[in-house]
């Protein structure tokens, strides 16, 4: 296995994007930044050089850290933030892993910029369970913004209102040529050669949307997500969350011609209107005649059945060198309700939120405060008390139905209290856990993501989760594995996984207005007994608070 380093400079620099110059935070240069290519089992060296005027730490979005715990990145939950001016040095291997991961700012709303792909490749002497591509490429979809991203976070956080959306979508950097009168100065292209097959690793970047992703006149066959291989899965339609990657098969066996690949948000908020805007990029065969492209059919925004039936049918591909089969004793079972709430406004304040009060967002009516003082996983392995508690519970503090809420529900269950507050697990113990989304104040699909593990995904369903019922549908034989999931909208979804990974995990909704109104919480897990599964100590460049 071989050593991949590189540095990240993050700067400001300036961009012009729908026909606008805009000052933004990016690495090296770019939007996106620089794509690490690496192979299964190397080691990664990223010097980071913080020259921008933020907080910055970086998230391997996927790597599970094991002995690198202090390379994660979340701001306060693994380290403090690397200061204006500062810099660290993230390093960690790439183990029990191929595929496509990715990489982003864990400080505030900067991953709006501050993002790029990590590809995986196998070792030296190892091959993909598929066709060889002919090529590979990377598809990268986000969200531009107008006004700085982190004013925007700021500002709706001064009045607790829920933000604005994206001024649009993006697929490797650029908002395509469809919905704006302003013609881009650059649109992504591939061209391709009739006949061949592409692997192409679609990632979504974007803060706070879902998407469906389509290619016209042609078939995608998915083969991984999340740096895990899937059974090959036929389909004309993607539906990706924030934090997903899924990996694709593309033949051009198509007429030569030019055909628009799109994007364009799944609702993340169930009949809440919202920015439908398309973002394109092209697919161009040689010597194509027609001028404009041939453009895909999206399914509609709210079309929760498609993205149902994608996100539940894929299937692990069980004969994967890195599969290990489903824990089948669970040792731990957490029920944990996940969604949106209030908290208080502040006597001296005036809040936009709902009666108005603050927006908030909780896991069992915990709303996640991380520290300010120290990381979680510095206080855990200085022994320092005061920094966290792990009081967060099993269960939810009040039984109701939670998706066919009426008015008769309890109003306290809206006013979610801010807290430090985490689950310890014992080393090894199977987790499995219960997410079941609350409809009490908008029905959302929330992209759940664990840091540190890869998790089974048993089962997924609509409503309220039905322990005798459900649990007879659960898939224990190859369920796909992921390191982010979106919980249906309205419904619920039971994830397993075995925790084998001393440390502080963060797990929180993907969507980023939700990260800072509290959905999250952090799994401290106690050390194993031996070297390989004990904490090490921090590097010495560390980042102090
Ligand atoms: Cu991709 Cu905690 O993040």
């Amino acid at each position: 296995a071989g050593i991949v380093e590189t540095s990240f400079h993050v700067k400001n620099l300036t961009a012009n994007r729908l026909c606008e110059d805009h000052v933004i935070t990016a690495v090296n240069g770019s939007l996106p930044g620089p794509t690490l290519r690496v192979k299964e089992g190397d080691t990664v060296i990223v010097h980071v050089f913080n020259k921008s005027p933020y907080n910055l730490t970086i998230h391997w979005h996927g790597v599970f850290q094991r002995q690198s715990q202090w390379a994660d990145g979340p701001e306060f939950i693994t380290q403090c933030p690397i200061r204006p001016g500062g810099n660290y040095t993230y390093k960690f291997h790439m183990i029990e892993q191929v595929g496509t991961l990715w990489w982003h700012a864990h400080s505030k709303w900067l991953r709006a910029t501050v993002y790029g792909a990590l590809v995986i490749r196998p070792r030296d002497g190892q091959k993909y369970p598929f066709v060889k591509p002919y090529r590979e490429d990377t598809i990268m979809l986000g969200e531009w913004w107008n006004a700085n991203p982190i004013d925007v976070e700021d500002a709706a956080q001064a009045v607790g209102a829920a933000p604005a959306n994206a001024d649009a979508y993006t697929i490797n950097g650029w908002p395509g040529d469809l919905f704006n009168s302003c013609r881009p100065s650059k649109i992504y292209k591939l061209d391709v050669v009739p006949g061949k097959t592409y692997l192409l690793r679609i990632i979504n970047a974007a803060l706070n949307n879902q998407f469906f992703f389509k290619i016209a006149n042609h078939n995608l066959t998915v083969v991984g997500e999340d740096a895990a291989y899937t059974n090959p899965f036929p389909t004309d339609v993607i539906v990706i969350g924030p934090g997903q990657t899924t990996d694709v098969l593309l033949t051009a066996n198509q007429s030569p011609g030019l055909y628009y690949m799109a994007a364009h948000p799944y609702a993340s908020a169930a009949g809440v209107p919202f920015n439908a805007n398309i973002t394109t990029a092209i697919l161009a065969y040689p010597n194509a005649t027609q001028t404009t492209p041939i453009l895909p059919v999206l399914p509609a925004f709210n079309d929760t059945p498609t993205a149902f039936a994608f996100s539940s049918n894929i299937t692990a591909l069980v004969t994967s060198p890195f599969w290990s089969p489903v824990p089948q004793k669970v040792d731990e079972n957490m029920f944990v309700t996940i969604g949106l709430g209030l908290s208080v406004c502040g006597t001296n304040q005036t809040c936009q939120g709902i009666f108005g009060q603050r927006m908030s967002a909780s896991m069992n009516n915990h709303s996640f405060a991380p520290p300010t003082s120290m990381s979680i996983l510095e206080a855990l392995f200085r022994n320092v008390s005061g920094v966290y508690t792990t009081d967060f519970p099993d269960q939810p503090p009040l039984v109701f139905d939670y998706v066919n809420v009426n008015n008769s529900f309890n109003q306290t269950l809206l006013m979610t209290p801010k807290l430090t507050s985490v689950k310890k697990l014992k080393f090894n113990a199977t987790v499995q856990l219960v997410f079941q989304n609350t409809a009490l104040v908008g029905i959302e699909n929330h992209p759940m993501h664990l840091h540190g593990f890869n998790f089974y995904v048993l089962a997924q369903g609509f409503g309220n989760y039905d322990p005798v019922n459900d649990s007879k549908k659960f898939n224990l034989v190859n369920p796909q594995e992921r390191n982010t999931l979106g919980v249906p909208v309205g419904g619920w979804a039971v994830i397993r996984f075995r925790a084998n990974n001393p440390g502080v995990w963060f797990i929180h909704c993907h969507l980023d207005v939700h990260l800072p109104w509290g959905l999250a919480t952090a799994f401290v897990v106690e050390n194993g007994g031996t070297p390989e599964s004990t904490l090490p100590p921090p590097p010495a460049d560390f980042p102090k608070c």
